[in-house]
């Protein structure tokens, strides 16, 4: 009955486009982090490496920029019942924090390394550990543990999304189309 209403609200371009950004970057992201060489302690940040710390710069850079848009630009709730827009809220602020703490993760590992994460190749961003700290190696296996949960959430996320469209047959995914 709540579901069938949630039908005038599109998300702005600029948040549909962040998302969409978002979600390419986050696929090569996974692809080069779970088929790059195993990274040691002597390990150079060369070739995939290097990849991977290009376009999780990029990530980091869009976040900021769609975190800044989100709380400037309130978008209007889908008209759903309590307990769908609770699960929504739920999944979408998870995806938020997760969506930073990976990236911030892997960069105070690669500070840690040693290694400068260069944005596009070229602006460097600041250390986030000092080279050697044992918590910026630690969080190196936070960093690949967090990433399962974010897919996790990501495969949630994308089932909601196909629920809505294929199932309670409403407008959700448009709002993001
Ligand atoms: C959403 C963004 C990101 C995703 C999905 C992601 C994903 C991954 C994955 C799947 C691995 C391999 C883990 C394993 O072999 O078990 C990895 C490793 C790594 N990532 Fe990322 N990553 C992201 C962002 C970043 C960023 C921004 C940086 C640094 C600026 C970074 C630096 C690293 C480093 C240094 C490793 C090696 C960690 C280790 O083996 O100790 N990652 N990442
Ligand atoms: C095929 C893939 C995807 C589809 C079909 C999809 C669909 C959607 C839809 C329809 C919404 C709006 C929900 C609403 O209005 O309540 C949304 C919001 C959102 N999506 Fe996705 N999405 C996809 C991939 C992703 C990925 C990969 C991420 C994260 C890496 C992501 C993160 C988010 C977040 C954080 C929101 C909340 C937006 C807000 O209100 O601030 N999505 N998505």
């Amino acid at each position: 009955m709540f579901e069938n209403h949630s039908h005038n609200f599109v998300y702005s371009p600029v948040a549909r486009l962040l998302h969409w950004l978002i979600l390419g970057l986050v696929c090569a992201q996974f692809i080069i982090g779970w088929t790059m060489p195993d990274v040691h302690r002597d390990t150079l940040p060369t070739g995939a490496i290097a990849w991977h710390l290009s376009v999780g710069a990029a990530i980091v850079a869009v976040m900021v920029i769609r975190i800044f848009w989100r709380v400037t630009h309130v978008p209007e709730p889908a008209k759903l019942s309590p307990m769908l827009t609770f699960a929504s809220r739920a999944t979408h602020l998870l995806l938020y924090i997760v969506l930073l703490a990976v990236p911030l993760t892997g960069w105070a590992n690669a500070s840690a390394r040693g290694w400068t994460v260069r944005l596009l190749g070229t602006l460097p961003f600041p250390g986030l550990a000092q080279k050697g700290s044992s918590l910026g190696m630690e969080l190196g296996g936070v960093h690949s543990v967090l990433a399962w949960v974010l897919f996790t959430l990501i495969a949630l996320h994308i089932a909601a999304a196909l629920f809505h469209r294929l199932v309670l047959r409403d407008s959700v995914l448009q709002r993001m189309l």
